[in-house]
């Protein structure tokens, strides 16, 4: 696995859970899936694990609370698929580019993620599928957003 980055490369595929401790069961004993890390991300209101797939990886969101976003989308669609993460090299560059090409963002500007600098662009805009970017480990935006040494975040 390597850690260059990859424009394009599938980084992650998301799932809403409800049992989180039950779905990184299922996905370490029943798959046979490594656990990278679950950590709680309170501005959120959600839980995360990222489990190790090949060169991809899972990862499983579930609601701190009943009303945050991800409850919500719990209550109203269950559990089940969530959003698509694809790895760019420059993330300023590209949602400046997507900009200009009429591309609908959620986050206009790279936001702090577990794994890096991340953000959404619209469903409305994407066949009706929820995309995050995410910049590879080392690029402009990793030194912007204060992450200092990119080895440092993923061992969190
Ligand atoms: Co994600």
């Amino acid at each position: 696995m390597s850690d260059d980055p990859v424009h394009g490369r599938i980084h992650h595929v998301a799932s809403v859970v409800r049992d989180i401790d039950a779905a990184i069961d299922f996905h370490v004993r029943v798959l046979g899936l490594t656990l990278e890390q679950a950590v709680d991300v309170p501005s959120q209101e959600v839980r995360i694990a990222f489990l190790t797939a090949g060169d991809s990886k899972i990862e499983l969101v579930s609601p701190l609370n009943e009303t945050s976003g991800v409850a919500r989308f719990l209550a109203a669609k269950g559990e089940g698929f969530h959003h698509l993460c694809l790895e760019v090299v420059d993330l300023g560059a590209e949602l400046r580019r997507l900009k200009a090409g009429g591309i609908q963002l959620i986050n206009a500007e790279p936001v702090p993620g577990v794994e890096g600098p991340v953000a959404f662009l619209h469903p409305k805009s994407c066949n009706g599928v929820l995309i995050e970017l995410i910049e590879g480990p080392g690029g402009p935006a990793w030194a912007h957003l204060g992450y200092g040494d990119p080895g440092q975040l993923r061992l969190s």
